[in-house]
This record gives structure tokens, C-alpha cells and sequence, in this order.
């Protein structure tokens, strides 16, 4: 059968600003190539990285226009002839730079990996980006059953998967937080502690016997608390401030990689992770799903819909 480029309602900008430069425009979605799938996207996750490329903020460039959304779920509805991992009609879940909030998208297979039986959509469209950054951070300190951390913006995306996969794993983890997620915290067995001034004295008095790694996901604060306590930098990992400035690590996401999808996905089904949906907005509300992103205090994630 011959595949022709479709079209597909898809969220582009083309000019840096606010959420009102977001805009739903009618393009075409090519053909898969070989070793690509089309996929009917369902869900695409929202991520800070959004609103910071659409501002003009981030370090990453990518040239205008540009399609919005970079963590996607959805139907396979078309595959090259390479393509044999996955069926029509197949749930999958994946990453790609631009493009995930659209009606349709084609990715390389390699960059998706099949639901599971028990994995909503929603939640799946949050896991290849902001789960496998905090599989990724999380892995890079090679940390052992009973090491105490502290993981900042725990009730987030990546913080809330990083703090639960901490759990399991066997660590003893502490949460920064609003009060509102304290309680939610808690029921993931994580140690809240509030985020702001005196941070580091809290901190000190939650593990005297002191502080093995910190995974930050909010800035600066948690930085200099950390080297106050004289956690060593090559023990501090930020994904949201300039590493360099301190001298610590930075591990974000490394390229998409199916198995760690795979397992991140049997954790949720399983229970272990919980990935609550703080908000689900149709693909027509991108913009009110913007403003509600960039407010900041989410508990898991913001997803855009496309049912
Ligand atoms: N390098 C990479 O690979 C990579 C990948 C993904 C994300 N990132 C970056 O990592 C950061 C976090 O991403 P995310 O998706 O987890 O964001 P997110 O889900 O939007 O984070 C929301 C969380 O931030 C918390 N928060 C807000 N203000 C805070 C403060 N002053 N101190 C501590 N926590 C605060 C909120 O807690 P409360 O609601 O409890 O107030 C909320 O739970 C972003 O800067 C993002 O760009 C980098």
C-alpha cells in the first residue's frame, strides 16, 4: 500500500512570546519512511521546556516555525515496511523534539515503545520525557539501597517519578515541596520538607547523619542548600539551573531509549509510580493549558488531548 502525507490540526508558533503566539494551524504530516511509524496521537505531555523554547528562553534552539510538543501517546495507524515491532492499531507512547501536539505525527520507531494493559494514555504521554529524565539523573549517580536524597520539586514530573523510583530502589527520600503536596507525598512514602528560606537548616535537621545526592528540578535553592550542607558537587545533579555556576552535575535525558520506557511503564501499571495527571486540556485549550504549565505548581503532569 502507498502512504501519502496526511493532514493533521498540529500547535506551531512562529514567532517567540507568550501562550497567545500559540497557534492551531492545518499541516501536513508526511509519509512514514521505512523505519517510521505514523501514529493517531491521543495525548501529548506538556513540559516547562515548552513554554521555555515558545519564550524564547531556552538554550536549545529550534528554527521557527515550530511544531509544539515533545512526549506523545497514541494509535500506530501507519508503518513503514521496516517496521516490525509494533502492529496497527498498537498504543504507543515516545518522543520526539516538535511535533507531539498535533492530530497525527511520524516518528522513528526506535523513539516508542508499546503500552501496557493498564497504562492509561494520559499517563504514558508523560513518561518519555519527563520519566526517563528522572530514570536517566537518577541512574547517572549509581546510589545504593539505604542512601539518603533529597529530590526538589517532588510533587513535579520529573521530581515525582525521580522521588518514587528513589523509593523502590531503596533510598530514603526527602521531598521539597509546597504544603498542598506534603500529603501526597507521604502516601509515596517520601519525607516532605517545605522548599524556601531556611531550606538548608530543615534539611540538616531531617538528616543529621547527612545527605548522600541531591536531584534538583527547581534551581538555585536546593543548590546552595546542598553545598552549604557540604554534599559534594559531584554528588548534585540539577536539570534546572546552569550547572556550571556551581560546578555540579547535569544530567537531563539522554537519547529516547524503549527499554527504560518499557519498565517505567510496568512501574506505573504496577503501582510503585504514581503519575497523576494534575490537568487534561483538549488540543482546541492550548493555550489555557500553557498558562496553567507555567504556573508552576503542578502535582504530576499537564497533558494536551486529542480524543
Ligand atoms: N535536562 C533535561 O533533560 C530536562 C528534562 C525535563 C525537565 N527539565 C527541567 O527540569 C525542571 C522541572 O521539570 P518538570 O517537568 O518536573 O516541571 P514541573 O512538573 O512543571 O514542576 C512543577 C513543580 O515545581 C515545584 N516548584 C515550583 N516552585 C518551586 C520552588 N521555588 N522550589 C521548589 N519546587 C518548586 C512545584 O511544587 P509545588 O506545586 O509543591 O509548589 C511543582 O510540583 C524544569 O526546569 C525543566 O525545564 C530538564
Amino acid at each position: 500500500m502507498t502512504l501519502l502525507p496526511i493532514p493533521a490540526r498540529t500547535v506551531t508558533y512562529s514567532e517567540h512570546g507568550g501562550p497567545e503566539v500559540l497557534r492551531i494551524e492545518q499541516l501536513e504530516v508526511a509519509a512514514p519512511a521505512a523505519d517510521e511509524v505514523r501514529v493517531r496521537v491521543v495525548a501529548c505531555g506538556l513540559n516547562p521546556v515548552d513554554a521555555k523554547l515558545r519564550a524564547g528562553r531556552s538554550r536549545m534552539q529550534l528554527p521557527l516555525p515550530v511544531r509544539v510538543g515533545r512526549e506523545f501517546s497514541g494509535t500506530v495507524e501507519a508503518m513503514g515496511a521496516a517496521v516490525t515491532e509494533f502492529a496497527l492499531g498498537q498504543q504507543v507512547f515516545g518522543s520526539i523534539p516538535q511535533g507531539c501536539a498535533a492530530e497525527h505525527l511520524v516518528a522513528p520507531a526506535a523513539v516508542m515503545a508499546a503500552v501496557p494493559k493498564g497504562l492509561r494514555l494520559e499517563q504514558a504521554a508523560g513518561l518519555s520525557l519527563a520519566g526517563q529524565t528522572a530514570w536517566d539523573a537518577l541512574e547517572s549517580q549509581h546510589l545504593e539501597r539505604g542512601a539518603t536524597i533529597v529530590v526538589s520539586a517532588a510533587a513535579g514530573g520529573v521530581g515525582g517519578i525521580l522521588a518514587q523510583l528513589a523509593v523502590a530502589r531503596g533510598m530514603r527520600v526527602i521531598g521539597t515541596a509546597s504544603p498542598a503536596n506534603h500529603d501526597w507525598l507521604r502516601s509515596r512514602r517520601v519525607e516532605p520538607v517545605a522548599y524556601g528560606e531556611g531550606l538548608a537548616a530543615r534539611l540538616a535537621a531531617l538528616a543529621p547523619e547527612g545527605i548522600t545526592a541531591v536531584f534538583d528540578q527547581s534551581g538555585a535553592e536546593t543548590i546552595e542548600a546542598a553545598l552549604e550542607l557540604g554534599v559534594p558537587v559531584e554528588r548534585i545533579n540539577t536539570i534546572a539551573a546552569d550547572a556550571s555556576v556551581y560546578g555540579v552535575r547535569a544530567v537531563g535525558r539522554g537519547p529516547v531509549h524503549p527499554p527504560t520506557l518499557d519498565a517505567l511503564a510496568a512501574l506505573v501499571v504496577a503501582g510503585t509510580i504514581d503519575l497523576p495527571i494534575e490537568a487534561a486540556y483538549p488540543l482546541d485549550e492550548v493555550r489555557a493549558a500553557f498558562e496553567h504549565l507555567e504556573r508552576g505548581h503542578l502535582r504530576g503532569k499537564i497533558v494536551l488531548t486529542i480524543p
